[in-house]
């Protein structure tokens, strides 16, 4: 496996390959990483890994600084892995000058649930992933289903901007007791660690609300005041166990929007995206329903 740092030397590398797969990350990988590196894999050859902590999607007040950085390690798996090409540019290639374009994904998509809470985020998620793909320029780019809504806005900048990158998702790999997979999990402590899953239950108890209710009742009689009470239930019950939630949110599938009776009656997809904190680690899950 070949560690690029330099955009030209990248390019070079990579001249006249037009069916890279593409993973991009922020290091300290772990095997829901891995799993992307397989998943991409088998929609694409070569393989090509990047490796950027992206101060643009950090808030003043988040872990920029404390972010692990693990480079050597994570060069190993990824060797194993196969990847073909490792792009890990510091900041002063990837950003030499203040990056004052930026893309800005809509308000409707990018500030609620994660965007409310982090704001500014999917602003600076959206502009690396943009520039990563300028560099790379892969055919396919492969993103965990465990950042649910950055998938979907990826997804929607790609389709906007008529890029030519498939957006393909992956599944959220969990530890045996349920955990989701996330380098943040590393802050927790042994305590936190054994409280953690709890995340997933919670969203797992919710789940079996709503399908209770969506099967009990007729849809037509259940009104969104129905599964706000759930949430905050849902939610208190986080609390009672010394969670502070940001959200635990029931939303349609296709928009992130909170469902409407009639969404009920016709049966929309939906989903249930939680972000809570544990001490002082804030945790991210969500559930398809
Ligand atoms: O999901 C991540 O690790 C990051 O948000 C990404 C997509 C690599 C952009 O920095």
């Amino acid at each position: 496996m070949k560690i690029v740092t330099d955009i030209q030397e990248l390019r070079d590398q990579l001249r006249g390959q037009n069916r890279a797969s593409f993973v991009p990350t922020m290091g300290n990988l772990h095997e829901g990483h891995l799993s992307l590196m397989r998943i991409a894999r088998q929609h694409g050859d070569p393989v090509i890994a990047s490796i950027f902590v992206n101060r643009l999607q950090f808030g003043p007040n988040e872990d920029f600084d404390k972010y692990p950085r693990t480079l050597e390690a994570d060069a190993e798996k990824l060797e194993k892995e196969g990847v073909y090409v490792l792009f890990a540019p510091t900041e002063s290639v990837l950003y030499p000058e203040p990056q004052e374009y930026r893309v800005d994904p809509p308000k409707q998509l990018g500030d609620i649930l994660e965007g409310e809470f982090r704001p500014g985020f999917f602003k600076g998620v959206c502009t690396v992933v943009l520039k990563l793909f300028s560099c790379v320029q892969p055919k396919v780019a492969v993103f965990g289903k465990k950042d649910y809504q950055q998938l979907m806005i990826i997804r929607q900048m790609a389709q906007q901007f008529a890029l030519p990158v498939d957006i393909v998702a992956g599944e959220t790999i969990r530890a045996e007791d349920g955990l989701a997979l996330s380098s943040r999990n590393g802050y927790l402590t042994k305590e936190e660690r054994t409280e953690a899953p709890q995340l997933q239950i919670a969203l797992q108890n919710l789940r079996q609300e709503i399908q209770g209710l969506l099967g009990k009742a007729e849809s037509s009689s259940i009104t969104a005041h129905q599964l706000l009470a759930l949430e905050q239930k849902a939610s208190e019950a986080l609390k009672n166990r010394g969670w502070v939630p940001d959200y635990i949110a029931i939303r349609k599938r296709s928009n992130l929007l909170a469902p409407n009776t009639e969404d009920l009656l016709t049966k929309k997809e939906l989903v249930i995206l939680t972000a809570a904190k544990l001490g002082k680690t804030r945790l991210i899950d969500n559930l398809e329903v």
